[in-house]
């Protein structure tokens, strides 16, 4: 059968900011500006997706244009080798871990949603978060959540994800726009606004390295790279857009949805919540109850709001079930039903243990997948620069339009020396904190150069080779 491709470029880049655009900019942010230090986080997580999210979105679509496969056979289509064949691999395994987690938070929404019709939230809503948030029911929610995913991805690329999330994105910005511009009259606002925005250098220079791993983490998380989800959805792209154009395109839609969000959130916790206190994964959830449960009206708002969340977890819920499917669909040659059905299963049993574990749960949410995503995206662009070399600056001129084609040289070594260097050592200081290590910086730029160096020396020597193409799919 024949591949899939977006009916249209408008298509394609709501699909991609669908996905870019979810938990991780309403529920997972605020949680993480809080455990930060509030604006220091802020202003290191803007420049790591401006600076090093760009590029590296820009390596995921290179190699799911070029390859027009899932991670899996991306890497082995154009790579060929079995070491790089495993980064596929990650991919899929990393996408099965973030729709198991992700889909408990989905069904949390949907719970929130219909419950904001009753007021069911509204009496105590610390105590409520803490009734609900694991066991049975939260586990049948996130059924729930999974089974409506798995029916739009079931339908295909143009039927299924470009159909919803065109129709689902444009409804998510009108409704925080409004959402914002009401929260800006609540009467904590300012403190809101001070806590998000203010600059506050002393705390950033007393946890820099804390601070700096969590941000790279949210990062990626929130552009959704690293797990293949990018070069999935390029994958069916055509040729001749300019692909600088859409990354860039994307990641600034993604900054200013995610920016938008804290502009709704952060006044109402302070002035409904006892500020963003509570911390940890139920903060936006008893922050925002407790807001919408001390207002006139707050039934109705409290609907919009989470009927806003669950949409942008749906897109971006749909995005991750979209990388295995398309695994099993292409080197397997299955059915899209019938991939879709068993990877519904799956999900089902991994994310069965997120739904009754916290323990499992806040391991998977908080750390483990910032950890697989900054290695899959190191992986990714030095893969970009040193094995693809040649073709990724062909594929990235393909449609590059006169601003971005003098950028390609820069892009291909920044992707290929400094940014993964970066990458490795977040890892290295995100990895040594959630073991609870305290290591020093020097011994943590050590360890990257010690791991990166010898690597990229290597390729750096295979890099004389023709260039490479990538082989006709065997159909
Ligand atoms: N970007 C999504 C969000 O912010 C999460 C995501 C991560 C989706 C990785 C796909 C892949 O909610």
């Amino acid at each position: 059968m024949a591949r899939e491709s977006w009916a249209s470029r408008a298509g394609f880049i709501l699909a991609a900011v669908g996905s870019a655009i979810g938990l991780g900019n309403i529920w997972r942010f605020p949680w993480m500006t809080a455990e930060n230090g509030g604006s220091a986080f802020l202003l290191l997580y803007l420049l790591i997706v401006l600076l090093v999210g760009v590029p590296g979105l820009l390596a995921a679509f290179v190699i799911g244009r070029r390859s027009n496969r899932n991670p899996v056979g991306a890497f082995r289509s154009l790579a060929g080798s079995r070491a790089w064949t495993a980064l596929g691999v990650l991919c899929v395994v990393t996408a099965i871990l973030l729709m198991s987690f992700y889909s408990v938070v989905g069904g949390w929404i949907l719970r929130y949603f219909l419950e904001s019709a009753t007021g069911a939230y509204f009496a105590d809503p610390g105590t409520h978060f803490e009734t609900i948030s694991y066991g049975a029911e939260a586990f049948a929610y996130q059924l729930a959540v999974l089974a409506v995913t798995a029916l739009i991805v079931t339908a295909g690329i143009r039927r299924g994800i470009e159909a919803t999330t065109k129709l689902m994105m444009p409804g998510v910005v009108v409704l925080l726009i409004a959402l914002a511009v009401w929260a800006a009259r609540q009467p904590g606002a300012a403190a809101g606004y001070e806590f998000y925005l203010g600059f506050d250098g002393a705390y950033l220079a007393e946890n820099f390295m804390s601070v700096l791993g969590s941000a790279a983490g949210q990062a990626l998380f929130t552009l959704s790279i690293g797990g293949g989800t990018m070069i999935t959805y390029a994958s069916y792209v055509d040729d001749d857009r300019s692909l600088p154009l859409d990354a860039s395109v994307i990641a600034v839609l993604n900054l200013g949805i995610g920016v938008l969000a804290g502009l709704v959130l952060f006044p109402l916790l302070f002035s409904f919540a006892a500020g963003p206190t509570e911390g940890g994964p139920g903060a936006l959830f008893v922050g925002m109850a407790s807001a919408f449960a001390s207002l006139p009206g707050g039934r109705v708002l409290g609907l919009i709001f989470f009927l806003v969340v669950l949409l942008a977890a749906l897109t971006s819920l749909i995005s991750m079930l979209e990388i295995p499917v398309s695994f099993l669909v292409d080197e397997f040659d299955l059915e899209r039903k019938t991939a879709t059905r068993g990877l519904f299963g799956l999900v089902v049993l991994t994310g069965g243990l997120n739904a009754f574990s916290p323990v499992v749960f806040t391991l998977f949410a908080d750390h483990l997948v910032d950890l697989l995503l900054v290695l899959g995206l190191t992986g990714f662009m030095i893969y970009t620069a040193w094995v693809l070399g040649p073709d990724a600056v062909d594929e990235y001129l393909d449609g590059a339009g006169p601003v971005s084609r003098p950028l390609v040289v820069p892009w291909r070594y920044a992707i290929g020396t400094v940014f993964p260097a970066f990458l490795l050592f977040t890892f290295y200081a995100d990895a040594a904190a959630l073991v609870g290590l305290a290591i020093e910086t020097e011994l943590l730029a050590l360890a990257t150069l010690v791991t990166l160096g010898p690597f990229v020396l290597y390729l750096r020597r295979s890099d004389r080779d023709e260039p490479r193409h990538a082989t006709e799919p065997a159909d």
